[in-house]
This record gives structure tokens, C-alpha cells and sequence, in this order.
């Protein structure tokens, strides 16, 4: 909005930082400056910067002055912000030209017809006329919370209706064209609705208020959907489905309560393809879930998400069709990226969208999608199409050129560097892995895929260099690793089935290695795997004291993973962190596993075992960062 640069710098001028920002952390002295735990992200450690006139945060890249601040922080708009500081600065907010000011009055009047609409279109699907549609979408499996909250209606049956009801309430059928509502070239007064016979899904902006409307057919109707069309307030290339629902759910999980005692986990920004989709995910419990509105993702769409998190994830169907939009973002997003401004990938199962995943298989199964999300760097490099093993030194020679080319498209210098560096890391690494045999013991799995998750970071040696020889400390520490592995299966033997091949691929001690063999043979032929199944069989193998052994407590306790009372999940996702912290790579090769399973077969132990797998790695990657094990 055009207000005067003059009147920005003097409210900049008037609001400085530190006390502003102070009311959200608590600000230490850095020399001239301030830090502070950064607002924005989980941190113990201050990484957040305050200077004279703009903040910085080397942790997770937040950057601005007091009005993005404010944005930030409190999810305002520009407007509200300036409104908020000015207020509090005792300056007064300049009035808007006069040409400026009328389309603001008349975007608050058309405002105020599309609320009405809405409102009108909500109260029909609770009386008689629009049970089918109630009907229709209790039977899709929303609550009717969830219906009320996303202010779904029903059109009505026939056209008319709308006209003359809203016509009594003293809205002109001219501002109805201008909202979209009726179509320009039938005469208003036959009733030229553009919604007829069809569930109503209230479009709202940012901050919750209604600027269109899409439609969706009972039957098989054709087009299934309906979008408004552009007005003055609604742009498709502007605007997401949900947003002003996902905002407050950031918001919410930002804020901590007043003891400081819980603070609930931030959602994760995804965006999914329709309407039902972030309907259905909201439901479900996925707070940050956004949809565009029938078109592809616009640079406009970006920009808002990156408002809400630096790295939002995209998810797209399973198939060809989604192969391509996610390439189709990948190219849009790639010269945009920043350190602050990033994308994940996830790819849905073939054949479900994440309305059918969730009510088919629960919200476990669209964590486990979410979880197995790829970073963008791992994305371009699969997009550059690897000539594969057998290439000539031609094609390879194109292939590099083709990744170079693609880190050279990053507009911001230092981030180009990163991703031609990592781009070519995994070119050596993806020839290296060809060259020797592939990792992943007895599972055969396939080549690994690197990094994931945030932060993670190649594991595979540069071809021609050895690994150092383990310092003492080290073969202490893998001693007490492989010992935890077979104490955490000791007390939850069920995991056998998902582990036990990892296991075998492991270099044992000789007392481990004859536990390992005794726990095999029994979990052969045994009918149930408990724990005490199987310390029986190893007191009847003449192994009691090695499983003592195992199971020590003294000098070092056993982490809560391999307790008796952890829970299977937690036990296995456990089992993983730590056979990752001796064997990355072969995590990593695991991960694929899983995450190819996944895609093949929906069921719910190839979903436990999935979510186990990343749970694994996402503590490794945050392992890495400096953050404790386990
Ligand atoms: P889909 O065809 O994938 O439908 O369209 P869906 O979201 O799974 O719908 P349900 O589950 O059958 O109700 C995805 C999105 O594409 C747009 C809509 O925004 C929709 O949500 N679309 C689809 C249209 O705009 N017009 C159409 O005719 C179909
Ligand atoms: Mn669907």
C-alpha cells in the first residue's frame, strides 16, 4: 500500500528494536548490541542478533526490521503493523490518497456482501433444503465442528435465491457481480448465480476474511469444481486455500502459555492439492496445511508461505502428473532460494490424496509422508537426470554440467556455492557408491540417498580417502552401541522382524555375535516374541549371563528406549538412532527402503516401520547440529 517512505523511516526512527523485541525474549548484551533466543525458532543458545536498525538470527535466518518484526511475530498484515507501531510510536498513519481510499471502501463494502453470501450459503446447509450436502459431507468423514469452522455451506438449490435474499438485506446485484457471486452478462434480475447446486467452500484471505467462493458438485457433475472468478479481492495466483486457518495455527504453537511450561510443537507448513485435502489434514490435526486453488504454485504463493516457514512442504501425488508439478516447482522456486527460503518434497502413495490417506489409514500415515519429505538439493539432483552407471565420459560430462548449471540458477551467491558444492558431492558419492558394494546388509537395500530431514549432511567418504582408524574411544563406544542394540531387542523382541537384518549385518563382538545367533534360532521357530520367551531361551542356551550382561544397568543405565516400558515405536525408532550413529549410510539406504515400501503397500507396519526409520534420522540430522543424542 502507497504510504509515504518519509513516514516509514520516521516510524522506524521512533521504535527502536531492543525494547520491542525484549517484550517477546530476553535480551543479553553482546557488546554494543543485543542477543537473545531467537522468537522464531526453538533455541537454548542466543543466536538471535538485535543491531541498530534490523535484527538477524544466524540460527534459522529470520531477518528484518520492527515492522516485519511485528509481522512476524504477531502474524499482522503490513497495514496492522504500521497501525500497531504507529499507535504506540504517537504517529498518525497519513490518509491514503483519495483514489486509494475509495477502493478500500468499496473492497470493505464488497467485503461485507461476500460475508454475507457466505453466511447465507452456511445457514442453508443446516435447514432442510441442504441436508444431501450435510449429508454429503458428514459422509466424507468432516465433523460437523470441522464444517462450521471452515464455514462451509450449500448454495441453494436453483438460481435466484441468493439475489433476492441478499436483496432484502440492501446488497445491490451490481456489487454481487463484483464479487463474483453473479455473472455479469445474464440480466441480474433473472438471477444469473454463478454457485448453483453446489457445496460452498467460503475462500478466505490471510486474515480470515472471505474474498471468493469455490463450488463443488454433489455427484459427478462436471467441472467438479468451481472457483469464483478474479474480482478486485481474489486472485488464484495470490491466494491459498486455508492460510488464514494456518497462520493461527503457527501463531498459536509460537506462543508459550504463561508458565512457560508447554509449548506446543509448530505445525508444518504443507501445501496439498484440493480444498477437501486441507480440510480433511486440518481435521487430522495438521494445522499448517494450505492448498492453492486449482492452479499451480505462483512465485506470489511462495512468497506467502515463506512468510510462515523457511522451508514449507510441497506434497504431490505419487504419479507422473505429480512427478511433474514437483518439477514444475522446482524450477520456479530455484532461483528464489535463500537460506531463509527453502521447499521439501513429499510424494504422496500412488493412488490416494491426503484426504483418502488419512481416512483410510489415520494421521500416522500422512506423519509418515511428512516425515520422509526430501530436501530440495536431493530433488534437483534427481531432476538432472543421471545417465547411470553405464554412461560414457560424454554423458557424464553433460550430467555435471546440467547440475552445475542448476546451482547456478540460485540467485543468492552464497547459497549458488552451497548447492553446486553438494550437488557435486553426491555425483562423486552416487559414482563412489557404484563402485563399491552397496551397504544395507541382508535387506539388499538400494544406493542411499543423502542428507534429509533439516540439516542432514552426507555420510559417505570422498572416493580415495579411507576412514581414519577409531581411536580407542571410539571401539568403546560402538562396544556399548552394539550392546544397547541387542538389550533394546532383548526387551522388545517383536522388533526382530524389522531389525534383525540390520543386525546381521553388524560386526559383532563373539559373546554379542553368539547372543545375536541364540536370539535368531529362537525367533524362528518361537510363536510369540516376548521378552521373556526369549531370556528363557538364552538361560536355557547357557547365555544367562552374557543377556546379564546386556541388560546392565551399572555403570552406564541403558537409554529409555530399551526400557520395558517404552513403547514399540519409541523402542524401534531408538533401535535406529543408534545403529545410525555407527552405520549412517546404512540408515540412510534403510530410509529408501521404507519410503519405496511405503509407496507399494499402505499398510500399517510398513507405516510403524517408516516412521521409526525417519524418527531415527531426524535425531541423528538434529544430533549433528549439536543438540544432545537420544
Ligand atoms: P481433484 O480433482 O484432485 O479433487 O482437484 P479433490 O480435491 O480430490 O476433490 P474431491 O476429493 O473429489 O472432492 C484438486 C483441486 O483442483 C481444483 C480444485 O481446487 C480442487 O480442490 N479443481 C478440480 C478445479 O478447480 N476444478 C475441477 O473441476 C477440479
Ligand atoms: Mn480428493
Amino acid at each position: 500500500m502507497a504510504l509515504p517512505s518519509a513516514f516509514l523511516d520516521e516510524l522506524r526512527a521512533r521504535t527502536p528494536l531492543a525494547p520491542l523485541i525484549g517484550r517477546r525474549t530476553k535480551l543479553e548484551r553482546a557488546g554494543r548490541q543485543w542477543k537473545a533466543c531467537c522468537p522464531f525458532h526453538g533455541e537454548k543458545t542466543p543466536s538471535f542478533y538485535i543491531y541498530e536498525d534490523h535484527y538477524h538470527c544466524f540460527g534459522c535466518g529470520a531477518h528484518g526490521d520492527a515492522i516485519s518484526f511485528v509481522m512476524q511475530s504477531d502474524g499482522a498484515g503490513f497495514m496492522e503493523a504500521i497501525e500497531r507501531l504507529a499507535g504506540e510510536a504517537g504517529l498518525e498513519v497519513p490518509k491514503l490518497s483519495p483514489a486509494v481510499a475509495e477502493a478500500e471502501r468499496r473492497r470493505h463494502t464488497l467485503a461485507g456482501a461476500l460475508e454475507m453470501a457466505a453466511a447465507a450459503y452456511q445457514r442453508r446447509l443446516f435447514l432442510p433444503e441442504g441436508r444431501a450436502a450435510l449429508d454429503y459431507l458428514l459422509g466424507r468423514g468432516l465433523s460437523e465442528a470441522t464444517i462450521r469452522r471452515f464455514g462451509l455451506g450449500w448454495s441453494g438449490e436453483g438460481r435466484g435465491a441468493l439475489v433476492s435474499e441478499l436483496g432484502r438485506e440492501g446488497i445491490d446485484p451490481d456489487l454481487l457481480i463484483e464479487a463474483g457471486l453473479l455473472r455479469a452478462d445474464d440480466p441480474p434480475a433473472r438471477g444469473g448465480e454463478f454457485f448453483f447446486n453446489r457445496v460452498m467452500f467460503p475462500i478466505r484471505d490471510r486474515r480470515g476474511g472471505v474474498i471468493s467462493f469455490g463450488g463443488r458438485t454433489l455427484g459427478d457433475g462436471k467441472p467438479k469444481y468451481l472457483n469464483g472468478p478474479e474480482t478486485p479481492l481474489f486472485a488464484k495466483r495470490r491466494n491459498l486455500y486455508a492460510l488464514d486457518l494456518a497462520r493461527a495455527a503457527l501463531r498459536g504453537a509460537g506462543a508459550s502459555d504463561p508458565k512457560g511450561a508447554h509449548r506446543a510443537a509448530t505445525p508444518e507448513v504443507v501445501v496439498v492439492e484440493g480444498y477437501m485435502d486441507a480440510i480433511a489434514l486440518h481435521q487430522a490435526g495438521f494445522g499448517g496445511a494450505v492448498a492453492p486453488l486449482g492452479t499451480a504454485l505462483t512465485e506470489e504463493h511462495l512468497a506467502e508461505l515463506w512468510r510462515l516457514s523457511p522451508a514449507p512442504i510441497l506434497c504431490f501425488d505419487g504419479d507422473a502428473a505429480g512427478a511433474r508439478a514437483c518439477a514444475r516447482a522446482a524450477e520456479l522456486a530455484l532461483p528464489l532460494l535463500a537460506p531463509d527460503r527453502s521447499l521439501r518434497f513429499a510424494a504422496l502413495p500412488p493412488g490416494e490424496d491426503p484426504d483418502t490417506l488419512v481416512l483410510r489409514h489415520g494421521p500416522a500415515a500422512f506423519q509418515a509422508v511428512l516425515a520422509a519429505a526430501r530436501p530440495f538439493v536431493d530433488v534437483l539432483f534427481d531432476q538432472q537426470a543421471d545417465p547411470g552407471p553405464s554412461a560414457t565420459p560424454e554423458q557424464r560430462q553433460g550430467f555435471r554440467r546440467r547440475l552445475l548449471a542448476a546451482a547456478e540458477r540460485v540467485a543468492d551467491r552464497g547459497l549458488a556455492a552451497e548447492y553446486r558444492q553438494a550437488l557435486l558431492d553426491r555425483l562423486y558419492a552416487a559414482r563412489g557408491a557404484r563402485m563399491r558394494p552397496t551397504p544395507g546388509g541382508e535387506r539388499g537395500g538400494p544406493r542411499p540417498r543423502f542428507g534429509g530431514g533439516s540439516g542432514g549432511r552426507p555420510t559417505w567418504q570422498p572416493p580415495g580417502r579411507t576412514p581414519p582408524r577409531p581411536v580407542p574411544s571410539d571401539a568403546v563406544a560402538t562396544a556399548e552401541r552394539m550392546r544397547i542394540l541387542l538389550a533394546i531387542l532383548l526387551r522388545h523382541p517383536e522388533l526382530w522382524a524389522d531389525v534383525g537384518p540390520a543386525l546381521a549385518g553388524l560386526d559383532l563382538p563373539p559373546t554379542l555375535g553368539a547372543v545375536r545367533a541364540a536370539l535368531a534360532d529362537w525367533a524362528d521357530q518361537a510363536e510369540l516374541l516376548d521378552s521373556r520367551g526369549v531370556m528363557d531361551h538364552l538361560t536355557a542356551s547357557g547365555l544367562a549371563a552374557e543377556a546379564a550382561r546386556i541388560l546392565a544397568t551399572t555403570p552406564v543405565p541403558l537409554p529409555g528406549c530399551a526400557s520395558p516400558s517404552a513403547m514399540p515405536g519409541e523402542a524401534e525408532a531408538g533401535w535406529w538412532h543408534i545403529f545410525g550413529l555407527m552405520h549412517r549410510d546404512r540408515l540412510e539406504a534403510e530410509v529408501a527402503a521404507a519410503n519405496r515400501e511405503f509407496a507399494r503397500l499402505t499398510d500399517d507396519a510398513t507405516q510403524r516401520r517408516l516412521i521409526a526409520l525417519c524418527t531415527a534420522r531426524d535425531a541423528l540430522c538434529r544430533g549433528e547440529q549439536g543438540e544432545t543424542e537420544t
